[in-house]
């Protein structure tokens, strides 16, 4: 019998393409493949993920350690592959890396609209911090900002 092999590990450049169809398949207005390969060539403090299903990408994550606040920058899984608890499998494990490595705090910006998110942060225990008006650029959309102690 074939077991589904799901698997998160560091993203590499041979990741790009895949990690683009995520990110074309989620946004409107898509992040770029150069910011993702800047992130993984030019910026050594950038922590980004991949979580693979039998070897396909089928999401990604990415994190900043400022100081020793787990920022995380984007999460995303592929919209074919929604709702089977992926999401919350690549989130546990990158909450996991930043306690291993020292980070104290895990703190992100969501939409305000974006409920189905921020009911998973919940559920780690994220709480909301406050709110950062007209914070994206394309629409001027407010961001809630959510963190939680992962000490
Ligand atoms: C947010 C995202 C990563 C969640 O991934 P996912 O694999 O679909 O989520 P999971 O199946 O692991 O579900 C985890 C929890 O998320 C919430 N959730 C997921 N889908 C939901 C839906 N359709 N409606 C409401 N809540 C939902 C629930 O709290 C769920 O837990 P539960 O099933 O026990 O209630 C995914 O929806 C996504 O890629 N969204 C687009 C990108 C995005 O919004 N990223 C966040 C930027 S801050």
């Amino acid at each position: 019998m074939l077991m589904d092999n799901f698997l998160v590990r560091k993203m590499e450049i041979h990741d790009l393409l895949n990690v683009g169809r995520v990110e074309a398949a989620t946004y409107d207005n898509p992040w770029p493949q150069d910011i993702f390969f800047r992130e993984l060539v030019e910026n050594e403090h950038a922590h980004y993920f991949v979580a693979t299903l039998n070897d396909v990408v089928i999401g990604y994550c990415g994190m900043w350690p400022v100081v020793d606040d787990a920022q995380i920058t984007n999460i995303a899984m592929h919209p074919s592959y929604r709702g089977q608890k992926f999401g919350e499998k690549l989130f546990r494990q990158i909450m996991d890396y930043g306690m291993h490595h020292g980070m104290k705090r895990l703190s992100l910006e969501v939409r305000k609209s974006n409920t189905v998110a921020q009911r998973m942060y919940q559920k780690f225990g994220l709480v909301r911090a406050g709110i950062r008006k007209n914070y994206y650029t394309d629409d001027g959309e407010d961001a809630v900002v959510m963190w939680v102690s992962i000490e």
